[in-house]
């Protein structure tokens, strides 16, 4: 399953044509990493950007967040909906404060067992703010690997799901590629988010076009498979 030349291809495009100027972007800093991960989780970049930057207005760092009152997180979320994600936040928030002296922890295992950082935004977290090595999976990644690959299986089942798992690991970059980590997992975010969009991929531009089933098969339209009804 292994294939160097996949993470090659989305680091090299990663690098000429990705996203490099968002304001989480060039940074190590854990609270305005994950800050943005978790407002990105259910809402685009283009909603995020201006609440991004008034929430590390009134909470500039992560103790600031704990500190603050539940309605006032709530407020300054107010408007970028899914609610629950802004009470896990503030939770997360004291969690870290209270049980790793304010620093987030490196481990993406360690990260995924706070409050509202699943297992995909773990390892971005993790990959960002210390170059960890470790497997995203969020939607936008399950669509370009499930056209890849031409998975042709609801991607919402666990066994789909599991296997688009062991996937993502196979293709992470080897060790030692410097900054391969991050620029292949911004790459993939990026991929899917301006080019491997759900309608009218931008298949022209693909840097895994030689090897994506579902552009050699015309079914970009079908994959991922929808939920059945
Ligand atoms: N979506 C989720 N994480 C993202 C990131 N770091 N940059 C752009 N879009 C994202």
């Amino acid at each position: 399953l292994e294939d160097p030349s996949f993470s090659a291809a989305v680091i090299d495009w990663q690098k000429s044509h990705g996203r490099h100027a968002l304001p989480w972007q060039n940074t190590r800093d854990a609270y305005r990493i994950w800050l943005s991960e978790i407002m990105l989780q259910q809402t685009q970049v283009a909603a995020v950007l201006a609440y991004y930057a008034r929430f590390l207005e009134r909470f500039p760092t992560l103790h600031d967040l704990a500190a603050a009152p539940s309605e006032e997180v709530m407020a300054q979320w107010s408007g970028l909906g899914y609610y629950t994600r802004a009470r896990n936040l503030h939770a997360c928030a004291r969690r870290v404060v209270d049980e790793y002296g304010g620093v987030f922890p490196s481990d993406p295992a360690l990260l995924a067992d706070l409050p509202g950082i699943g297992r995909s935004t773990a390892a971005a977290i993790s990959a960002f703010s210390s170059g960890t090595r470790a497997a995203i999976l969020d939607g936008n990644v399950k669509r370009v690997f499930a056209r890849v690959f031409g998975i042709d299986e609801f991607p919402g089942v666990k066994a789909v799901e599991d296997g688009l798992w062991r996937r993502a690991e196979a293709l992470l970059p080897a060790e030692g590629i410097e900054s391969g980590i991050e620029s292949y997992t911004q790459g993939l975010m990026d991929l899917g988010a301006t080019l491997c969009t759900r309608s009218k991929p931008d298949c022209p531009r693909c840097p895994l076009r030689e090897r994506c089933v579902a552009h050699a098969t015309g079914r970009t339209a079908e994959l991922p498979v929808r939920k059945p009804k």
